[in-house]
């Protein structure tokens, strides 16, 4: 019997669980041949933050803002992944039956210092995590950068210090000399949208800047990077290949007369990051929204041709469907839009179950380009809990994801090539500014042993995973 937690919105009790959760025979064939795996970042598991040579990062300083995290928690600790937990974590991929496992490296764990000096010490916790995954048969998918810059680049001027995209560019020659030959996939950059705007606009990511015009110059920089990190790649480690992660929504409106403010969020959002990336142009509407000098003095910081993107796969990060309006005398979030709060089934956070947004939003990317898709990150935020048989019954996660994975199998059938999705994410931990509080984990975290609980989603997607895999051999 299949109960609801009283936690999430009340729209979930109409959603009746007890039916069939499994997917249709002509939906699993669709699926076949899909690669299935799960995802960390550095900075939310692996806490050691002053171990190993280890210096701080952007989100070690801003934890200890008063305020900005919940309940002023921070990821010193997190689930201990540096600290001795990460074979643990090994055993959990293997028993998911995970193919890839996506993971970030810290960068203030490899350069630790201004003085560009690097920490061997760092380099070879990740080729032994490397070496694990490789040894288990799962192949590594391995960011970059998830959000976590050295707070000694910081102090320079952070994304828009003169040497940031030649510090990126270097840190990625060490760690990608360090583990080349070994068919690793690499991520350059991890939503830089969220890096910029969030980082120095909304002030809710480090390094908290708030209505920070500069966030153009941040966002045209860390595409910047991400063009170097690519050469750089292909440079050392030519048999591997490369994409990014970028965080796509699906932007909606009500009404004709909110048409203009969707487009806005659409730019900002989307097109900004989308349209460079797979077309090779920026979005032509960018200089009149921005203001011509300032836009121009934000391509100006461009380095790389942006034409000649050379990448083997993009990364699309789905969580959202905004359904936008114009401001009526409420503070307006991006030009003149808001976004209007949710009904109907949604996450413990507010964010809609929207697979219909899935759809449009990786339609969108396949009429841009023909470079096979990977789902980097999807999942959903809950408030979960451990019964009092030590369970935990995320029934809402099993019906987002399986919901999720039905639209994924209509757009394979309708020739859109989905080559991978990552479940975001292996286990409950640091969930930035949401501290320990929102959950989107497979396995339930006891942060106080570490101790790892699967949830009914994790042993969905095991057998899940193993059911398509039965069915591809057969
Ligand atoms: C994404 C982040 C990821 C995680 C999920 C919930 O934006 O990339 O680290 O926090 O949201």
């Amino acid at each position: 019997m299949y109960s609801i937690k009283s936690e999430v919105p009340a729209s979930w009790r109409q959603i009746n669980l007890d039916g069939e959760m499994e997917l249709n025979e002509c939906e699993r064939r669709q699926l076949v041949g899909v690669r299935w795996a799960t995802a960390t970042a550095a900075c939310q598991v692996e806490g050691g933050v002053r171990e190993g040579g280890r210096t701080e990062s952007i989100w070690d300083v801003f934890s200890q803002r008063s305020g900005a995290i919940y309940r002023g928690e921070s990821a010193a600790h997190a689930c201990g992944f540096y600290e001795g937990h990460w074979k643990a974590a090994l055993e959990r991929l293997q028993w998911l039956g995970v193919s890839d496992y996506r993971f970030s490296v810290s960068w203030s764990r490899i350069v630790p210092s201004a003085t560009g000096e690097i920490n061997e010490e760092g380099v070879a916790y990740y080729v032994g995590i490397v070496d694990d995954l490789v040894a288990s048969g799962i192949h590594p998918i391995v960011t970059l950068y998830h959000w976590d810059l050295p707070q000694w680049l910081q102090d320079e001027g952070g994304w828009l210090a003169k040497r940031a995209v030649a510090e990126y560019c270097r840190y990625v020659e060490t760690i990608c000399s360090a583990l080349a030959g070994r068919g690793i996939s690499w991520i350059t950059l991890n939503e830089p949208f969220c890096s910029a705007f969030h980082g120095y606009y909304t002030g809710i990511h480090a390094p908290g800047f708030r209505h920070d015009e500069s966030w153009l110059d941040v966002a045209i920089v860390l595409l910047d990077a991400h063009l170097g990190g690519v050469r750089t790649i292909r440079r050392l480690d030519p048999s591997s290949t490369v994409g990014i992660a970028i965080n796509l929504s699906d932007v909606c409106v009500d009404s004709n007369e909110d048409q203009e403010a969707g487009r806005i969020v659409d730019l900002v959002e989307n097109r900004l990051f989308m349209d460079p990336l797979l077309r090779g142009v920026f979005p032509s509407d960018a200089p009149v929204f921005f203001g011509d000098e300032r836009w121009q003095a934000a391509v100006a910081r461009l380095s790389h041709p942006i034409a000649d993107n050379g990448m083997d796969f993009i990364g699309v990060n789905y969580y959202e469907q905004h359904i936008v309006a114009t401001a009526q005398g409420e503070e307006a979030e991006i030009g003149n839009a808001v976004k209007k709060k949710r009904l109907g089934l949604r996450s413990a956070n507010g964010v809609a179950v929207a697979p219909d947004g899935l759809r449009r939003v990786l339609e969108r990317v396949s009429h841009c380009t023909t470079l096979p898709i990977w789902i980097t990150e999807i999942g959903i935020g809950l408030h979960d809990y451990l019964d009092d048989n030590q369970k935990c019954h995320d029934f809402e996660r099993i019906y987002f994801y399986r919901e999720n994975i039905r639209e994924i199998a209509h757009l394979r059938d309708s020739g859109i090539d989905v080559r991978g999705v990552v479940f975001w994410t292996l286990q409950d931990n640091f969930e930035w500014s949401e501290g320990y509080s929102l959950n989107y984990g497979l396995f339930y975290t006891d942060f106080a042993t570490r101790m790892c609980i699967p949830k009914s989603s994790a042993i969905w997607v095991r057998d899940f995973i193993s059911s398509i895999n039965s069915a591809s051999s057969n």
